[in-house]
């Protein structure tokens, strides 16, 4: 059984992770509009990814005797000045998601719960992944600069994009 405490804060991430599917979604219907389909694909594999995410918080709050309260999701941005912008935006969310991470951990050791320490070493691992996936796009925009044929290539390969939910390195 969790405590009240740690059911609030296990709430708020599920709603975090649900709010980072909503705005990868929004950044998917912004590649689209602009003619990027291979990152459109890429977000949308993505938001699909962070709603599993939601998912195991879900799972977890009821199987360990809590309740699920959903909340409002907030309105995620919808536009974005460059391709490049939208993806260094991606990086501070996920470095932001990160943060939270490691406060519900650190909640979770204060209260000597080991059950909910353990299931957010799950977490944990995934962030490195994700902060560094995030992190060698925007290297890569930053390598390609203006030039269109290499936008046009990263475009392609991001378009490539396959998820493999269970593992933290999906
Ligand atoms: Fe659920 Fe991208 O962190």
């Amino acid at each position: 059984m969790i405590s009240k405490k740690m059911e609030a804060a296990l709430n708020k991430q599920l709603n975090r992770e649900l709010f980072s599917s909503y705005l990868y979604l929004s950044m998917a219907t912004y590649f689209e509009n602009n003619n990027f389909v291979g990152m459109a694909q890429w977000m949308k594999l993505q938001a699909e990814e962070e709603h599993i995410h939601s998912m195991k918080f879900f799972d977890f709050i009821q199987k360990v005797g809590g309740r699920v309260i959903l909340e409002q999701i907030d309105k995620p941005q919808s536009e974005w000045d460059s391709a490049q912008n939208a993806f260094e935006d991606a990086l501070g969310h996920e470095e932001f998601i990160t943060k939270n991470i490691n406060e519900l951990t650190d909640l979770a050791i204060a209260e000597r719960d080991h059950s909910t320490k353990t299931f957010l070493q799950w977490y944990i691992d995934e962030q490195v992944e994700e902060e560094a996936t995030a992190n060698e796009i925007v290297q890569k925009f930053k390598l390609i600069g203006e030039s269109k044929s290499g936008i046009y290539m990263l475009d392609r390969e991001l378009g490539t994009r396959v998820i493999t939910p269970e593992t933290p390195s999906a």
